[in-house]
């Protein structure tokens, strides 16, 4: 089978336009009013894990920043200005850092694979590697070792969006805003949340070591 050519996908596009409108009559010009998305997704590039459909939002209803391995770096000003549109501006409520299993950007990290730029960026993962070595270096292979390093990764990254300005400043101004850590499983397509929702009162309650 070979994939779809561009002309493929613009026919799917007009396609799944018109099939929208007939359902929802209005559907697009009501959108292109207003955005008022309750939800901003944080999450990785892979194809695999596509923001909207796993959590069967419509578009309208989540706001979505991606990175290869759903890195929150506070030098990062793609990154930052998409957590401050989404929370200052559309006062968004819900914020989901969504890591997956079989993540190849942490899987790169982990092995020491070379992946060229993408090493600069997952430098971060590494980082998480090191602090968490006896707890990682316990676990019986690296398939484990993988999955763990994702789930800590997220965590991390959590605690990253936490500390970023934006949050703080949301959370002392009595804004209604939690942080939903979350990991996806590739073989599954469920979604499992690694804590409880955070909120301005349990915000330490994440990574306590490491
Ligand atoms: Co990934």
């Amino acid at each position: 089978m070979t994939a779809p050519d561009i002309n493929d996908l613009l026919a799917r596009n007009a396609a799944w336009a018109r099939k929208v409108e007939e359902s929802s009559p209005g559907f697009f010009k009501g959108l292109a009013a207003q955005q008022a998305p309750k939800y901003l997704w944080i999450g990785c590039a892979d194809s695999r894990v596509p923001a909207n459909e796993v959590v069967g939002l419509a578009p309208g209803e989540l706001f979505v920043h991606r990175n290869v391995a759903n890195l929150v770096q506070l030098a990062d000003l793609n990154c930052l200005s998409v957590v401050q549109f989404a929370v200052d501006r559309l006062q968004i409520e819900h914020i989901l850092v969504c890591g997956h299993y079989g993540c190849s950007g942490v899987r790169a990290a982990l092995t020491g694979d070379r992946i060229g730029l993408a090493e600069h960026w997952i430098r971060p993962v590494r980082d998480t590697m090191d602090d968490y070595r006896d707890e990682l270096a316990a676990l019986p292979d690296d398939d484990a070792r993988a999955d763990r390093l994702c789930e800590l990764n997220v965590l991390r990254q959590t605690r990253n969006l936490i500390h970023t300005q934006t949050i703080q400043d949301a959370w002392a101004r009595g804004q209604a805003l939690s942080l939903h850590p979350v990991i996806y499983g590739l073989k599954d397509g469920r979604l499992r949340e690694l804590t409880q929702p955070i909120t301005a009162d349990n915000q330490n309650v994440i990574l306590p070591k490491g």
